[in-house]
């Protein structure tokens, strides 16, 4: 079995893993958090969302936090951007990157930004064609495919075409998203060989969440397949608001063991992992998801 020699992780934890959140947490801490992920290697670490405040209130704070975050010229710090009133916030904070996200179930898609797939993707238009007028990198995200909350399974040719329609229309990248986190490895696969028909494994990412504990066998079918960038989250934080009964993204940590344990490299340091895993769980009110911190602890 062939697996990449490499993989890039895109922490998604300040983002994926606060916006679902009920305690309160302060600007202060969420770019604190930023900053200790900073000095873990990671490359990607998602860092907020330009949403409505009114929908996702725990990224009220988005601009504030980005603005203030110690930035590492190696490290691409993307904001989620759902229309134009968030590219223009994107443009006044100088973002460099962007995530648009769409999703490949028509309920889902109007429970999360009150639209149709189809007029998620026209209100994207204008604002991947203000990023690029800009030079903004414009990552996609595809939602539901591997299940809806709403809807249950999703044919595997309306998550591939979504995802050439949103790769087509200028993403550097595209990230299948298991939403709600009830891929299994066969169905896994099944989706990937679909999607792979019209995108190049070069330009495709995995974000699991792993509310079966399935995320790290789907991941190792994503690796076989050749996909080298997966996204996960610090302690296993995150959830969709919009999303019942999604747990959190798979844990970075045990991402990390896995993939050190196969002699795949990353670039990141774990000891600076954990300093940053214990940082954000002192303000939460719950424990880390990730065993393999579990394990450090004795
Ligand atoms: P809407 O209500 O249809 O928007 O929401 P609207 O254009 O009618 O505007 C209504 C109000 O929102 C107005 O304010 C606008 O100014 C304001 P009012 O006049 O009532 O005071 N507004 C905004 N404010 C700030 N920033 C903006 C913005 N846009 C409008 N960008 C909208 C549509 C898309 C805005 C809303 O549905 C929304 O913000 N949804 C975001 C939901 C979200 O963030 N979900 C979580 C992220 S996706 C996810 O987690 C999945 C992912 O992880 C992958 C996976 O796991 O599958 C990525
Ligand atoms: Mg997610």
């Amino acid at each position: 079995m062939n697996y990449p020699d490499k993989v890039r992780i895109v922490e998604v934890g300040p983002r994926d893993g606060l916006q679902n959140e009920k305690s309160i947490i302060s600007t202060d801490t969420k770019i604190k958090f930023i900053n200790i992920l900073s000095k873990s290697g990671l490359q990607n670490i998602e860092a907020g969302a330009f949403v409505s405040p009114k929908w996702v209130p725990q990224m009220a704070d988005s601009a504030e936090v980005f603005n203030n975050i110690e930035k590492n010229p190696n490290i691409s710090y993307p904001m989620l951007v759902p229309n134009q009133q968030g590219m223009e916030k994107a443009l006044e904070s100088g973002v460099q990157e962007i995530a648009i996200f769409a999703a490949a179930s028509e309920s889902f898609s109007q429970k999360n930004i009150n639209c149709t797939i189809k007029e998620s993707l026209d209100r994207f238009l204008p604002v991947i064609e203000s990023a690029k007028d800009n030079n903004i990198k414009v990552r996609g995200y595809l939602s539901c495919v591997l299940g809806c909350p709403y809807e249950g399974d999703i044919a595997v040719e309306t998550v591939s075409n979504t995802a050439k329609t949103l790769f087509d229309m200028g993403c550097y990248e595209i990230s299948l998203g298991d939403t709600i986190g009830v891929g299994t490895p066969l169905k896994t696969e099944r989706m990937l060989e679909s999607v792979m028909l019209h995108i190049n494994k070069e330009n495709l990412a995995v974000h699991f969440h792993d509310t079966y504990g399935q995320a790290l066998a789907n991941i190792l079918i994503a690796l076989q397949k050749g996909i080298a960038v997966i996204d996960s989250s610090i302690g296993g934080l995150g959830g969709c608001p919009y999303a019942k009964g999604a747990s959190g993204n798979v844990a970075t940590e045990d991402v990390l063991y896995m993939l050190s344990g196969m002699g795949i490299k990353t670039g990141i340091d774990s000891a600076s992992l954990k300093q940053a895993s214990d940082f954000i769980f002192k303000y939460l009110d719950k424990e880390s998801n990730s065993k393999y911190r579990l394990a450090l602890n004795g």
